[in-house]
């Protein structure tokens, strides 16, 4: 297992990969331009063969705020911690880029509360991240969680990540 930063001949494995549970309803479908447009975001774990069992995409939205988007793993190696390493790879690289708080729409909740994140009001996030709602296979009947992770040492934090973090640390 390698987890590793997504190549563009990484995009049929990661559509058939997100294929899978967008069929379940679990995430939206992609199309190849919009991967190979994205691909940079991606990250994704491969097996000795080269095949993608792991994908997880991290979208920039602000200069204190991304997103984690098209997370899956294989359905035959869930429960072996590669979700966690996915999302891992996200903090950093967030980290590397001084963003302060990633988040996730998510109905994997309880597994992101185990990856350190905290669940979070949907209103606290700001209505740029709606845009994609209305190609949610369950909109407009939304069953997901907002889910966030915020670092305090990252410098030139800005009053609007302040806001959610204290207000997750209100609720929580
Ligand atoms: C959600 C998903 C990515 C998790 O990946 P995974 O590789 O199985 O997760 P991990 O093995 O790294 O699990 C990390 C921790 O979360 C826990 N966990 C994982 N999935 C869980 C679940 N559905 N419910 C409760 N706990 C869960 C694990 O037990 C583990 O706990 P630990 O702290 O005791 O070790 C995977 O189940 C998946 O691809 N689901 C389908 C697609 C999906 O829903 N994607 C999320 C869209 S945002």
């Amino acid at each position: 297992m390698n987890i590793r930063p997504a190549r563009v001949s990484d995009v049929p494995g990661i559509q058939e990969l997100v294929g899978v549970f967008a069929d379940r309803k679990l995430m939206i479908r992609r199309t190849k331009a919009e991967l190979y447009e994205s691909i940079r975001e991606f990250c994704v774990a491969v097996d000795d063969e080269n095949r993608v069992v792991g994908c997880v995409a991290l979208h920039v939205f602000w200069e204190d705020l991304a997103e984690i988007r098209c997370l899956a793993v294989a359905e035959a190696l869930q429960g072996e911690g590669v979700g966690r390493k996915l999302v891992d790879w996200c903090w950093e690289v967030a980290r590397e880029l001084e963003v302060k708080s990633i988040f996730a729409l998510t109905t994997a909740t309880e597994f992101f509360l185990r990856c350190g994140y905290r669940v979070i009001e949907k209103t606290e996030l700001p209505h740029e991240i709606w845009s994609e709602c209305v190609r949610c296979p369950a909109f407009p009947e939304c069953r997901e969680s907002a889910v966030l992770r915020s670092g305090d040492d990252v410098p030139q934090a800005t009053a609007r990540t302040r806001v959610l973090a204290s207000s997750a640390a209100r609720l929580f």
